[in-house]
């Protein structure tokens, strides 16, 4: 069961379980719209710990926090004595005395492992470099939403293969029994051993995980094309590497021609599909690229789920605090 369970990577997480958390998001986005109150962590105080920065995160926690009826507190990478002046174990013991449940985003999984070791509440992991699984639950969320159902569909994720979205989704993919195709350089294919674990996973729900160089003939039968910005935080530096391996893998109109059936458009976002931020800017000046992982076309159009998207991350997020955290009754999940 869920009761007290911290939530730092989609792994930990049997496929009923993960099932049950896309369908209880979904419950609860009903619940807001139709106005009716959902207060399962009424008189809470809970942390959000942010390494990194966030836009989406950082609002659906602290949006799910209030219409959940705790009390959220931002605590930042320079607010706080996390990493300079105090250890991860002292830090979680602290703050499992006065909070409720902790968020954290940052650099390294083993933080987040760690603050869970020790904090004696549930830690959600708002993304680490190695995953991002409170953005699973709002993706797949996303794709229910639009197909009516999971299992059988085919999610082409486009670009980085070895990061922390794409490792994310294979996962979760496997579990939830969709297909997932991860498309990219061989040079940023995602690490042999975890697709290999990943396939003995998928073996119990059908779904199969491939991975390939050919983005041409991969997205044909897709429903589903995903795709993550090139450079993930923390890896600025490799901006000039990564445009010239990932430009033949960006999502644009002569790929998307090729898909033959029904599909939609995800990116958990942000993107990079104009000059209207700085990096796009740095990008266009230095290698003359006006568009990154995905055309602004593409972006704009009809197939485009991505703001949907983003606002199931806060009913998700919601589902992941109120099942380890509101001492709810879920039978036999
Ligand atoms: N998708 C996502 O995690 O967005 P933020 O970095 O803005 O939180
Ligand atoms: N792979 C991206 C995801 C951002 C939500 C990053 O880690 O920066």
């Amino acid at each position: 069961m869920f009761q007290d369970r911290s939530f730092l990577k989609i792994i930990d997480f049997t496929p009923a379980e993960v099932k049950y958390l896309v369908d209880f998001s979904i419950h609860l986005k009903d619940l807001k719209q139709r106005g009716i109150p959902h207060e399962y962590l009424k008189g809470q105080n809970i942390a959000l710990l942010f390494e990194k920065t966030s836009t989406r995160t950082r609002a659906a926690f602290t949006v799910a926090c209030n219409d959940l009826g705790a009390a959220p507190e931002y605590l930042g990478a320079n607010d706080i004595q996390l990493g300079k002046k105090e250890s991860v174990e002292d830090t979680a013991k602290v703050l499992g005395r006065m909070f409720d449940g902790i968020e954290f985003r940052g650099f390294k999984q083993e933080v987040a492992e760690g603050l869970a070791e020790h904090a004696g509440v549930p830690v959600w992991n708002g993304l680490t470099d190695a995953w991002h699984p409170t953005q699973m639950i709002a993706d797949y969320m996303t794709i229910k939403e639009e197909f009516g159902k999971l299992e059988g569909l085919k999610l082409v994720y486009c670009g980085d293969g070895r990061n922390n979205v794409a490792n994310s989704l294979m996962v979760a993919g496997a579990k939830l029994g969709v297909s997932v195709t991860i498309a990219s350089p061989k040079e940023l294919f995602p690490d042999e051993e975890l697709v290999e674990s990943v396939r003995e996973i998928a073996k119990e729900t059908g779904s199969v995980i491939e991975v390939t160089d050919d983005i041409n003939s991969a997205v044909v039968d897709a429903n589903i094309l995903y795709t993550d910005v090139w450079v993930s935080m923390g890896e600025e530096d490799k901006f000039e590497e990564r445009v010239k391996l990932l430009k033949p893998y960006q999502i644009n109109k002569e790929l998307t021609d090729r898909i033959e059936g029904d599909w939609i458009l995800l990116h958990c976002l942000p993107a990079f599909h104009d000059t209207e931020t700085q990096y796009g800017k740095m990008v266009e000046e230095n290698w003359g690229l006006s568009e990154m992982e995905v055309t602004d076309e593409v972006f704009r159009s009809e197939n485009a789920r991505q703001f949907q998207q983003a606002e199931n991350r806060m009913h998700s997020i919601k589902a992941i605090m109120a099942v380890t955290n509101g001492n709810l009754f879920i039978p036999r999940v």
